[in-house]
Order: C-alpha cells, then sequence, then structure tokens
C-alpha cells in the first residue's frame, strides 16, 4: 500500500537526497543536472544552510536565476519531499501572500518532479494532493500550475486533483519557449481519489 508522505526536508533524511542526486535524480524541470551539482555542493558546504534554504516561507533567499540568465527576487516558498519507504521526489510551491497573482517571470505556483525509479505509482497525483490540502490555511482560492502541453504524465496528475483548464499558450523564450498550459487547482483536504 503506498504511503506517499511531503516531509519538509530535515538532516535525518539528506543522506538519502544525496544518494538520490548521485544517482542521477534531478531537482528541477530545467537546467536539471546544473540544479543537481550546486545542491550537492551545497550540501558539502553547510548542510544546515541548504535545509534551511528549502523551506523559506518568508522570501528570504537570493534572486531566482531565469533560463535567459536575469535575476528576479524570491519569492515566499518551499521544497517538500516526496516520500514513501524513502525518497520519490520533490514539490515546490510559491506565492505571494494574499493573492493569486503571480509575477510575470512565476510560471505557476507549484512544480513537481518525480524520481525516474519511483515514477508510475501514483507518487506526483497524491503528492499534488497532500500540497493542496497543506497551502489550504493561506485562504488563497485557487493556484495555478503550468504544464507542457506534451507532458501527459504531469496533465493527469493535475487533471486527478480536479485542475481546470484555464489557457493554452506560448512561453516566452525566457521561460524555455515551448508550447503550455495554465491550470487552476482549488487547495482542500483531499478527496478520497
Ligand atoms: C510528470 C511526473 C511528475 C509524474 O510522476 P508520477 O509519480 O510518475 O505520476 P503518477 O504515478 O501520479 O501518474 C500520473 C498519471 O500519469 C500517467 N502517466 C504516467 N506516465 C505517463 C506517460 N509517460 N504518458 C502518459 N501518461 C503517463 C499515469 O498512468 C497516471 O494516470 P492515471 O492516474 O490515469 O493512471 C513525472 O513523470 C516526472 O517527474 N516527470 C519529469 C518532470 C515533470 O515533467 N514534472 C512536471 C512539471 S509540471
Amino acid at each position: 500500500v503506498p504511503l506517499t508522505r511531503l516531509l519538509r526536508p530535515a538532516e535525518e533524511h539528506l543522506p538519502e537526497y544525496v544518494a538520490a542526486l548521485a544517482r542521477g535524480f534531478e531537482p528541477s524541470n530545467w537546467n536539471g543536472k546544473e540544479v543537481a551539482r550546486a545542491h550537492l555542493a551545497a550540501i558539502e558546504a553547510d548542510p544546515a544552510a541548504f535545509l534551511a534554504g528549502l523551506d523559506d516561507p518568508e522570501g528570504r533567499g537570493p534572486p531566482v536565476v531565469l533560463p535567459d540568465g536575469s535575476r528576479r527576487p524570491r519569492l515566499p516558498g518551499y521544497t517538500r519531499w516526496i516520500w514513501d519507504r524513502g525518497f520519490c521526489g520533490v514539490i515546490h510551491f510559491r506565492w505571494q501572500p494574499g493573492t493569486t497573482a503571480l509575477p510575470p517571470h512565476v510560471l505557476g505556483h507549484s512544480g513537481y518532479v518525480i524520481a525516474p525509479w519511483r515514477r508510475g505509482e501514483g507518487h506526483a497525483t497524491r503528492a499534488l494532493g497532500l500540497l493542496l490540502a497543506e497551502v489550504a490555511p493561506l485562504g488563497l482560492p485557487f493556484i495555478e500550475v503550468t504544464t507542457d502541453a506534451a507532458n501527459l504524465a504531469s496533465i493527469r496528475v493535475v487533471e486527478r486533483n480536479g485542475g481546470v483548464l484555464v489557457e493554452r499558450f506560448t512561453r516566452l523564450p525566457a521561460h524555455g519557449g515551448g508550447e503550455a498550459l495554465r491550470w487552476r487547482l482549488v487547495p482542500k483536504a483531499p478527496s478520497a481519489a
């Protein structure tokens, strides 16, 4: 029986995260290999600071670097490790307090990646449901997620969590280009699905 949980990244689970990176896990949907290398270096330099940086609900972290190299202020946000008898992947959430609006350079409130060796077990579907429950107290009437128009697995993850399609659009070159879909999801406790 799968028991997907979202963990606030903590020292006790760090060795398994390092092992996943060493095995080829890419924690980001763009520039994943470089992000993985940067994470390994940061963990080696100062594990506590690395963990603190993953949980930043006040947006104190350094600026975000966009695919075109430009920089923007960091929003409040955090990462949760998706766990089920071991590391399965990551899910991120960022927001602007008190509004559903996001700055133009932020393509959605949430993104997620499952380690290739843990895909197809339902973890992304359950992780997004758990995240919707976790963020419900923020009071946002909806959150947005952007998927690639061709990313059938991610589209399914969104649909299984009640996602409603808002629009199809072409990403700006600064966001990596390509056809994309914008979805809305309602934060709430998970249903029986
Ligand atoms: C997209 C991703 C997160 C899905 O993770 P996952 O844990 O394997 O997803 P789930 O097991 O919850 O499966 C979700 C649904 O997609 C379906 N699915 C899985 N892989 C698929 C594929 N390659 N093509 C079509 N459908 C697929 C599953 O059958 C399931 O559908 P169902 O509920 O109708 O059975 C994972 O493939 C991934 O990390 N991809 C790379 C990063 C990425 O694209 N992230 C999303 C960015 S928005």
